[in-house]
């Protein structure tokens, strides 16, 4: 069998430095905002070149402070893709504000920067682009819409840690970046965290109020709130994972540049464009024989996740925006065709070879 991801063996590999970080934790029972989620925050924030960084109880707790934080709410627009995980606009709903899509490019299925000047209203107040499996979306042609219309931008990188543009980490460039620490994400905890990351130290206190109950401490609460705090367990462990993120994702970088060796030609491969670093949350391939493949690869033991297939417009959920089948043809297409295989950094070359050799055999 090989599975989509294998977080027992990355385990087996720390295992001795997460048992000290967390006997450690443990012994000083300081378990809700204490000096590891201080030093974690720290070391985000240095990591990506920003001045704030504020953990958070998941990725979408992230996305959602930020989009109250930035004064985004009911009556407001937020323009982003619709073929992304639903969180993204779950984030956007929690707010009142409402989500309108833009089709996404063909290539890296992110959101086309081309699509979204026709979207913008009176009402638009943020462009909240997510960068797709890793890669990142086109943060130069974003900005420049952002500065000329006055929006906000809101990154969603919960799939993209250590993903940059040019040496640019993603989280970046826009007004807030928003992290997902969930178990499989590329730096993952053994349950759900999150992170933001920003320089502006004002929106920076709004969020550190938010998450905990619009209290700077003392019992005083100057707005109401939420509890929304990345636990100090969490913040231990992911400081151990943090000092080997850019070793998994070059073993995934390596992993990628196999599957592409083997599968070009046969089914569309994902893209790397110029100036990015891809760091492959997933390997995610296009083909017109997708359902073949997948049921091949399950045949064989070998585990494989279409994400998504619903593009978010045409989710039962969401009919009340009242979109329809055909709007957004670029993600519909999408859903009927990708397949994501997996890569996770412990995955062995000869997995990839037998994976490859199922793929070439179908098509
Ligand atoms: C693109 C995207 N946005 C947001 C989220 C939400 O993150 P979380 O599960 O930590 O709430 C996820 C992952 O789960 C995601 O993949």
């Amino acid at each position: 069998m090989i599975p989509m991801v294998d977080l027992k063996k990355q385990f087996q590999e720390i295992k001795d430095e997460v048992f000290s970080v967390l006997t450690e934790i443990l012994e000083s029972s300081q378990y809700i905002l204490g000096p590891k989620v201080s030093e974690f925050e720290k070391k985000i924030a240095d990591y990506h070149g920003v001045r704030e960084a504020i953990g958070v109880a998941s990725g979408t707790d992230a996305l959602h402070l930020s989009i109250e934080a930035l004064g985004i709410g009911e009556g407001d627009e937020v323009i982003t893709t619709p073929f992304t995980f639903f969180a993204t606009v779950e984030a956007i709903l929690y707010t009142g504000a409402t989500p309108v899509f833009a089709d996404i490019e063909p290539d890296t299925l992110n959101i086309d920067v081309s699509q979204i000047e026709a979207k913008i209203t009176e009402k638009t107040k943020a462009v909240l682009p997510v960068h797709l499996f890793g890669h990142p979306s086109d943060m130069e042609g974003i900005q420049k819409i952002a500065e000329k219309y006055n929006l906000k931008v809101i990154e969603d990188c919960a799939q993209a840690f250590g993903a940059a543009i040019n040496g640019k980490r993603l989280g970046s460039f826009g007004d807030a970046g928003c992290f997902s620490f969930y178990p499989s994400k590329n730096l993952g905890g053994y349950g759900d965290g999150g992170m933001i990351i920003l320089n502006d130290s004002m929106v920076a206190d709004t969020i550190r109020k938010l998450r905990n109950h619009g209290s700077k401490g003392s019992y005083r609460h100057e707005s109401v709130g939420f509890n929304s705090r990345l636990d100090e367990l969490q913040a231990g462990i992911l400081l151990v994972k943090l000092k080997h993120i850019d070793e998994y994702n070059r073993k995934r970088r390596q992993n990628a540049a196999l599957y592409n060796e083997l599968l070009s030609g046969k089914v569309k491969c994902p893209v790397e464009k110029d100036g990015a670093y891809h760091v492959y949350h997933q390997y995610t391939i296009m083909s017109e024989r997708r359902d073949e493949i997948q049921k091949r690869l399950k045949g064989n033991g070998v585990s494989s996740v279409i994400y998504y297939p619903v593009p978010l417009h045409l989710q039962e959920a969401l009919n009340f925006l009242g979109y329809k089948n055909g709007d957004l043809p670029v993600a519909e297409k999408a859903a009927r065709e990708v397949l994501s295989l997996p890569i996770y950094p412990e995955l062995e070359e000869s997995a990839i070879v037998k994976i490859a050799e199922i793929i070439r055999d179908t098509v």
